[in-house]
């Protein structure tokens, strides 16, 4: 298995150009299997789940092409490719594939409006949580959708003459319930309403590619989408929203090690809670034409208290992130987890850099220290390993982050974007 070598105390100079947003790009390949005719993205990243999601799509028979950059281009443009669902070939989606990535349990909304039935594997626990399916249920039933659960399978079938539309109002926020019923609802008879939706911008970015499908939706951005079923939806071509968490990533590292970094495309507007947080950790943030200048230099980093709530609050996908900056504050933060009940396995790995850090129930409390020394850590799940990379580029020493393939699932060229600000790291080939 590959890892990561990192010499830790250089400032980040530079210019990062920021890639497509995982969490957006996945939700719009689900969403080709509405229609039978080509969904072009642009601005899809390299990532090694983009690469799972096109074997789940294929195996429901979507012919996928990647298609080759441009003269001009620089390499740091996110891919250009077509999802053509012309005839769906099959829709089961078994456990060996849906196991490796929880969010391809979403393809049941799709299949169910388009097909009219659908098999999906549950998609089981993982490192950060249980993670139950109940209000994916809850929608699809709400749609007249008859759900059993046969042999770790989803088995769901839409009434005679398909889906109906509904009013679903979700006892709790949940980005994957929003994106599944939203899909859904766009082929259902009549109108639904969802009530309790998630308002991340991801989602945002699915339900306006929806509508150039020609799907019908309103409320787009608020807590309440209304939709107005269609009788099929049609081809398109839509870009992939800039990736809010691998900007905010980017922009804690900086604010840690101190220096100066403009981070290319990113959108301000879709991580503002956490730019406030940062700013009042004593980083400068200013929004740029082109990006987002993060600069800190010389003064220490103050301690900050956050809780991590759904859009547009502080993203738990930033909060080991925040937590690995806070090691080196000059006072004690508290950090709420209120998202997931089980994320904070990157604070054992944060200890080993002599972090002081206490955990009770859902909030770590964080002693900051003047120095991290580097170390050997582990990494358990995606934005884990990451703050574990962001600890290791303030370290004295060297650290080495193994299991990396989590950081390959979500961070494109991690290291290479890195480095090319100053950052002293490389990959080790396992
Ligand atoms: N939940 C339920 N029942 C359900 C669905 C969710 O109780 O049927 C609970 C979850 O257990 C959790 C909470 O609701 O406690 C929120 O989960 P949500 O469904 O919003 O999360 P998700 O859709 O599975 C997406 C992102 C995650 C991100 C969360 C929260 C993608 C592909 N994944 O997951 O991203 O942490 O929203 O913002 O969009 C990551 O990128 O590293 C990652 C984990």
């Amino acid at each position: 298995m590959d890892r990561i070598r990192l010499v830790g105390g250089n400032q980040l100079n530079g210019e990062i150009a920021i890639s497509g947003a995982k969490n957006a790009a996945l939700p719009l390949m689900i969403s080709s299997l509405l229609t039978d005719e080509p969904l072009v993205l642009h601005n899809v990243p390299r990532l090694a789940d983009v690469k799972q999601l096109e074997r789940i799509l294929e195996n429901h028979g979507v012919d996928i092409a990647v298609h080759g950059r441009r003269r001009g281009e620089d390499e740091g443009v996110g891919q250009r490719m077509t999802f053509h669902a012309a005839d769906i070939v099959d829709t089961t989606a078994p456990y060996d594939l849906v196991s490796k990535m929880r969010a391809s349990f979403w393809v049941i909304g799709p299949l169910l409006a388009r097909c009219h039935e659908a098999r999906v594997s549950l998609p089981g626990g993982c490192a950060i949580g249980t993670r139950p399916v109940d209000l994916f249920l809850f929608g699809l039933q709400a749609l007249g959708a008859e759900i059993d659960i046969d042999e770790g399978y989803v088995v769901a079938r839409a009434p005679k003459g398909g889906l109906v539309g509904a009013t679903v109002a979700f006892s709790k926020v949940s980005v994957g319930a929003t994106h599944t019923i939203l899909m859904a609802a766009t082929l259902a008879k009549g109108k639904t309403v969802i009530e309790n939706a998630a308002q991340e911008p991801e989602i945002t970015n699915v339900a306006e590619c929806l509508v150039a499908m020609g799907a019908k939706i309103s409320g787009i951005g608020t807590r309440t989408l209304t939709i107005e079923g269609v009788e099929r939806l049609h081809g398109a071509t839509v870009e992939v929203i800039p990736d809010r968490i691998e900007t905010g990533t980017f922009a804690m590292a900086a604010a840690m090690t101190g220096g100066d970094v403009l981070l290319k495309g990113a959108r301000p507007e879709h991580l503002q809670a956490a730019l406030d947080i940062l700013a009042r950790t004593g980083t400068e943030l200013i929004a740029e034409a082109d990006g987002l200048r993060v600069r800190r230099n010389g003064k220490g980093i103050q301690a900050v208290d956050v809780e991590t709530d759904p859009f547009p609050g502080f993203p738990t996908d930033l909060q080991a992130q925040f937590m690995a900056l806070m090691t080196m504050s000059n006072g004690t933060s508290q950090i709420r987890e209120t998202i997931f009940e089980n994320r904070y396995m990157h604070v054992a790995e944060l200890v080993r850099f002599g972090a002081d850090i206490s955990v009770n129930g859902q909030v770590a409390t964080i002693t900051g220290k003047p120095q991290l020394k580097g170390a050997q850590v582990m990494a358990t799940d995606l934005r884990a390993s990451v703050s574990l990379v962001i600890a290791g580029l303030a370290a004295k020493g060297e650290t080495v982050v193994n299991r990396i393939y989590h950081l390959d699932r979500g961070f494109e060229r991690l290291e290479d974007k890195l480095s090319r600000c100053g950052a002293e790291i490389e990959r080790l080939a396992g």
